[in-house]
């Protein structure tokens, strides 16, 4: 019997990204003085660049990395963001933290200082400026990176309507980097729009660098679709060219929807998949727009048989949140620094076109 070492026929593929990794590289490399900003669709790779990037400065004894993923750690209240950045050390005994599974470095704290926070008897920004200096004098450069930081968008100060979190995390980040240059602040979100009312309502203007990590080009899927041994280790089958042609037709550069449609080519033909998927993102928009304000929505999303994207400057004040909607859905992306909306791939261009040429 053949021996199979492998026990999956298709593993997860990690495709270059270098160009970015040199870039993120070089941002800690220099005297911190402003926030990088990673922003991108949804899935465009960004947790995964950052992961990666992670492991390549860990080791360093010049870095101490602090990673704060908070996709899955907030609810609404203060505090948990006090539970995923402090880490309480009671002595002898060190208290796991809820979220340090995916969450890596915190501020280190001990009980009498988290109940000092707590009482609002202490200032948790100077508990972490504090640590900043400290390392900073040690000649450790102090490195905070918060994947999905729109998670605190709906956190108060004081359960206090009028004092975001977000804002006064913002000025200590300003604080931190352009100010006394103590820290490299790295902050990544899909919500672009997010992004961009923050940038706008924080005066961050001349003290952020945004940074987009996008879905792959099509020259790097052609790579990986015309070698799946290599990048996924598929051996069950190969692709030929127009195949691959197709594929990037359907959703581009989008790697978890690449992934996605070759788990499915194992049993099903290449047109019957590629078929499928795009009815299945035209229900999606069905659903999405037959829920409520169907006309509106179907006049925003129109625009987009015709157009690449949607400049802020032309769309209605009226749409405003309607717009927002869609982003904070996943169906539009918006480009803070472009300031334009575009849906999030390929594919779901595919699901606007065809929603509408089922109701035509
Ligand atoms: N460079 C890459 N090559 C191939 N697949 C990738 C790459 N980066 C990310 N992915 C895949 O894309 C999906 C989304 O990645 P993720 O990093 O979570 O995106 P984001 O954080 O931007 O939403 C994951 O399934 C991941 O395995
Ligand atoms: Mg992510």
């Amino acid at each position: 019997m053949k021996e199979n070492n492998e026990p999956y026929r298709q593993d997860v593929a990690f495709i270059d990204r270098n160009k970015e990794l040199v870039e993120l590289r070089s941002f800690v490399d220099k005297r911190p003085s402003e926030i990088l900003f990673i922003h991108g669709p949804k899935s465009s790779g960004k947790t995964t660049l950052l992961y990666k990037f992670l492991e390549q400065i860990q080791e360093e004894q010049r870095l101490d990395v602090k990673f704060l993923n908070l996709r899955k750690t907030f609810t609404n209240v203060f505090e948990d963001f006090l539970k995923t950045f402090f880490l309480v050390e009671t002595h002898g005994e060190k208290k796991e933290s809820l979220t340090s599974n995916i969450n890596i470095g915190f501020f280190k704290i001990d009980a009498s200082v988290e109940k000092k926070i707590l009482e609002k008897r202490a200032d948790p920004f100077k508990v972490m400026e504090a640590e900043f200096l400290d390392l900073t004098r040690r000649g450790i450069k102090p490195v905070l990176i918060i994947d999905e930081l729109q998670a605190l968008d709906k956190i108060y100060l004081d359960n206090d309507k009028e004092r975001q979190l977000i804002t006064s995390l913002f000025n200590f980040f300003v604080a931190m980097t352009k100010e006394s240059h103590l820290a490299h602040i790295i902050i990544a979100s899909s919500d672009g729009y997010f992004l961009n009312t923050v940038y706008n309502d924080s005066k961050l203007k001349k003290c952020s660098e945004f940074f987009k990590v996008d879905y792959l080009a099509k020259e790097d899927v052609m790579e990986w679709l015309l070698n799946l041994e290599k990048y996924s280790k598929i051996k069950d089958y190969t692709l030929i060219d127009t195949d691959a042609e197709k594929i990037w037709d359907t959703v581009g550069g989008s790697m978890w929807e690449i992934q996605n449609m070759l788990s499915h080519l194992f049993e099903h033909p290449i047109d019957e998949v590629l078929a499928g998927y795009k009815q299945k993102m035209a229900g999606m928009i069905t659903y999405y727009v037959v829920q409520k304000e169907r006309e509106r929505r179907e006049k925003i999303l129109r625009r987009f048989i015709d157009n690449d994207y949607l400049e802020i400057k032309d769309t209605n004040i009226e749409d405003v949140e309607l717009l927002r909607d869609m982003v904070a859905n996943n169906i539009l992306y918006f480009d803070p620094t472009l300031a334009i909306y575009y849906p999030q791939g390929k594919s779901y261009r595919w699901g606007i076109k065809l929603y509408f040429e089922s109701i035509a």
